[in-house]
């Protein structure tokens, strides 16, 4: 990674605007900071976790994980000792579980490689599973108070509209200009105040829709603001539009229990448990993927799977369509087989099973459309969608029940 110095190299001194920029920022944020539980003592691996946590993330979603997570993972050495699925099930529900897993392995290499203890240095830090150079850069500051600048959206929205940046800051050319400034903003000795000021300023007034200029302690050092048109910056080049996905899932029922299927351990929810689902291909309709689904798996359905709804779920490329089913196979039937066809793991979960297992939140939602054991329904097949939520685990987001009986 470029450090702050040499990124700092060749650039025009402006000591004067950008002394003057840092003391209204340190100021503000003296004032205005949100008392955050990372924030009370400033203990790295605290600072690691919620920076980890907060990628992708709003700080109140975050809160309760955060308390969560350290209630059951208060040290370095906490998360080295624990299994995968203890680190997924206290992640279930903030999405792009790879940052569990790789918190884990990160945790594991601290304890073999560093003696347990988080290391400062960005450059180290950058070496872990898990740590780009955004959070190396938040970590090293607002643990270590080090200095060396942290660029995540937030920052980058901030720097590209004081700055009036001509380039879109997503791309390889903004983003190198808006770290490059980023570098030489940072103060030598109040690193920590000062990017931890940078991201409070664009989470609470320079936000991305309606800024708050008129409450912003650096609107007359804003080039954007000067220009009247703030909400113009930063420019950003248009994201490719998702993907639709077209596909079925099915719920399938044995007495108390319902089947899961395990991810496999990378990419999308790896290693999360899931309601079997599979994408429609091309011209296939719904019964034809279904059986598919069920290829394999030799379970002899009591009878045809009934429609329970539809589950629409948003991913950051993909946008997936689930027609949702439900089916039952005899309680007695035994030859339940241990993994699909292609070798991910299945298992008969009871609701006990259920709540301790990291499911993926796109199964809490088709959990919610419906499923309970056979004999506690007392509306086969049909009715509101009834919350089975499995508690523990966050409340599925409510879904739309949309799909007709068949
Ligand atoms: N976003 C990421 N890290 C943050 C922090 N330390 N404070 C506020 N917002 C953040």
């Amino acid at each position: 990674m470029v450090s702050a110095r040499q990124l700092r190299k060749g650039l025009p001194p402006q000591r004067g605007k950008d002394g003057a920029l840092r003391k209204a920022l340190l100021k503000w944020f003296a004032e205005a900071r949100r008392p955050l539980p990372w924030r009370e003592r400033y203990d790295p691996y605290q600072v690691w976790i919620s920076e980890i946590m907060l990628q992708q993330t709003q700080v109140e979603t975050v809160l309760p994980y955060f308390a969560r997570w350290m209630a059951a993972f208060p040290d370095v050495a906490a998360v080295a000792g624990a299994p995968q699925e203890e680190l997924l099930k206290a992640w279930e529900g903030l999405g792009y579980y790879s940052r569990a897993r790789n918190l884990g392995r990160a945790a594991r290499r601290i304890v073999t490689d560093h003696g347990g203890v988080l290391p400062a240095s960005p450059e180290v830090l950058r070496s872990l599973p898990g740590i780009g150079p955004y959070t190396a850069g938040a970590i090293a500051s607002i643990g270590f108070n080090i200095s060396t600048p942290a660029v995540d959206g937030n920052v980058s929205r901030v720097l590209g509209r004081l700055f009036a940046l001509p380039d879109p800051v997503n791309t390889p050319r903004g983003q190198a200009r808006v770290w490059e400034i980023a570098a030489r903003l940072v103060p030598v000795r109040n690193a920590r105040a000062f990017n931890e000021g940078l991201m409070e300023l664009g989470a609470l007034v320079c936000r991305a829709r309606a800024p708050a200029c008129n409450a912003c302690p650096l609107a007359n050092h804003c080039a954007a603001y000067a220009r009247g048109t703030p909400e113009a910056f930063p420019r950003k080049q248009p994201r490719a539009r998702r993907r639709g996905l077209r596909g079925v899932l099915l719920l399938l029922g044995r007495g108390k229990r319902v089947l899961l299927r395990k991810r496999p351990g990378e990419g999308l929810w790896g290693g999360l448990w899931e309601i079997p689902w599979l994408e429609r291909r091309r011209g296939e309709g719904c019964a034809a993927a279904l059986a598919r689904l069920l290829d394999g798996l030799e379970l002899p359905l009591c009878a045809p799977p009934r429609k329970l709804g539809v589950v629409d779920h948003g991913l950051t490329h993909i946008q997936m369509h689930l027609d949702c089913y439900r089916a039952e196979i005899k309680e007695e039937h035994s030859s339940a087989r241990a993994s699909t066809p292609s070798g991910q793991p299945l298992r008969w979960a009871a609701p006990g099973t259920l709540r301790k297992l990291p499911l993926a939140r796109l199964s809490h939602k088709a959990i919610a459309l419906g499923w309970e054991p056979a004999h506690q329904r007392t509306d086969p097949g049909g009715g509101a969608p009834r919350r089975t939520d499995p508690g523990g685990g966050p409340a599925p987001r409510p879904v739309g029940k949309r799909g007709k009986m068949v």
